[in-house]
């Protein structure tokens, strides 16, 4: 019987297929059973963000944002930087002169920091292992979490040699901060620690360094015993009645509980009222119901 059982467990194991993801030169992707890392990686350079990082970003998060197997996306930098920002070399002297290749390095950064990440179909974090300065605000802002290491290091330094914060991170960091600590970081480019970017809303939260991983990994894990269906409209929804007013909020939320019962192929809301109120196996208002009809 033993036996018989250890047989499936090996055969199971073996019917899980290895993963080939494309090789990208500035961005790598590891995986850990659905929660897909997406990983800055030019860390000799802080994964400062070159034109090559941003359009292999926006190729990564294409593919990834059609993959199965990816349940929580989480973006982080490789070595002791989230990101220093934009490639003051190669994305602002680099492109100085070729109006060209500058716009289409700004159209991919746009399209990966903001339009792609916060539209991105599955719940994503932001692991902010270490310096985050400048551009790299924007895609700390888009991802639905963000949780930073207590020494990590932020700071809107565009002001420290002669810019201001643009591309959108002026907009990003109005909408996660209130106005006062915008102006002053923004205007003084004060650097800031992970403790502090939780006080002011830039991140959920802050951990010691070396719990960092440990503690996204918990909420990924938690996110994924949630109904797919139902977090993705949940954060569309979010998202979108920022910009609304009352009635245009309340029409489209109307619209979009109707469409959720028809995309829902897991009929999450049929299973949490059956778990609740025939078999009395959960209480929706401590926790989430039990997936039994993943798709
Ligand atoms: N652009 C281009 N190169 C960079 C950037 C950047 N944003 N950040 C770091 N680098 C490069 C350095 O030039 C250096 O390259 P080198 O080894 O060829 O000389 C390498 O990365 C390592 O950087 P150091 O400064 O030596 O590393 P250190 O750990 O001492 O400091 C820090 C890191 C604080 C991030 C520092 O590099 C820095 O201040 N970078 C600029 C940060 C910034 O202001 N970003 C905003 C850019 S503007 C925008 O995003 C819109």
């Amino acid at each position: 019987m033993a036996a018989k059982k250890a047989a499936k467990k090996t055969a199971k194991k073996k019917a899980a297929p290895k993963i080939k993801d494309p090789v990208f030169e500035t961005v790598k992707i590891e995986r850990d059973k659905g929660i897909t890392f997406l990983i800055m990686n030019r860390p000799e350079k802080r994964n400062a963000m070159s034109p090559q990082l941003h359009m292999d970003m926006n190729d990564a998060i294409d593919y990834l944002s059609i993959d199965p197997a990816t349940d929580v996306l989480v973006v982080t930098g490789a070595g002791k930087a989230f990101s220093a920002g934009q490639d003051i070399k190669l994305y602002f002297r680099g492109t100085a002169d070729d109006p060209a290749a500058r716009a289409k390095a700004r159209r991919a950064s746009n399209a990966w920091r903001w339009q792609k990440l916060s539209r991105f179909p599955k719940p994503t974090i932001a692991m902010v292992n270490g310096f985050c300065f400048g551009g790299a605000f924007t895609q700390v802002c888009a991802c639905d979490f963000a949780i930073a290491s207590n020494t990590a290091t932020f700071g809107l330094s565009e002001v420290n040699w002669g810019i201001i914060p643009g591309g959108i991170v002026s907009w990003n960091v109005v909408q996660v901060m209130n106005y006062r600590n915008a102006v002053y970081y923004a205007t003084t480019g004060e650097p800031f620690n992970g403790k502090r970017a939780t006080e002011i809303g830039m991140v959920n939260k802050s951990v010691p360094a070396g719990k960092l991983k440990a503690e996204v990994m918990k909420l990924a894990r938690l996110m994924q015993q949630k109904s797919p269906a139902a977090v993705r409209y949940t954060k569309e929804a979010i998202r979108s009645v920022r910009f609304m007013n009352e009635p245009e909020a309340a029409d489209y939320l109307n619209a979009k509980s109707d469409a959720l019962k028809h995309v829902d192929k897991e009929d999450s809301r049929g299973q949490g009222m059956s778990q609740f109120l025939d078999e009395k196996s959960y209480r929706p208002g401590l926790g989430h119901f039990e997936r039994r009809n993943k798709g």
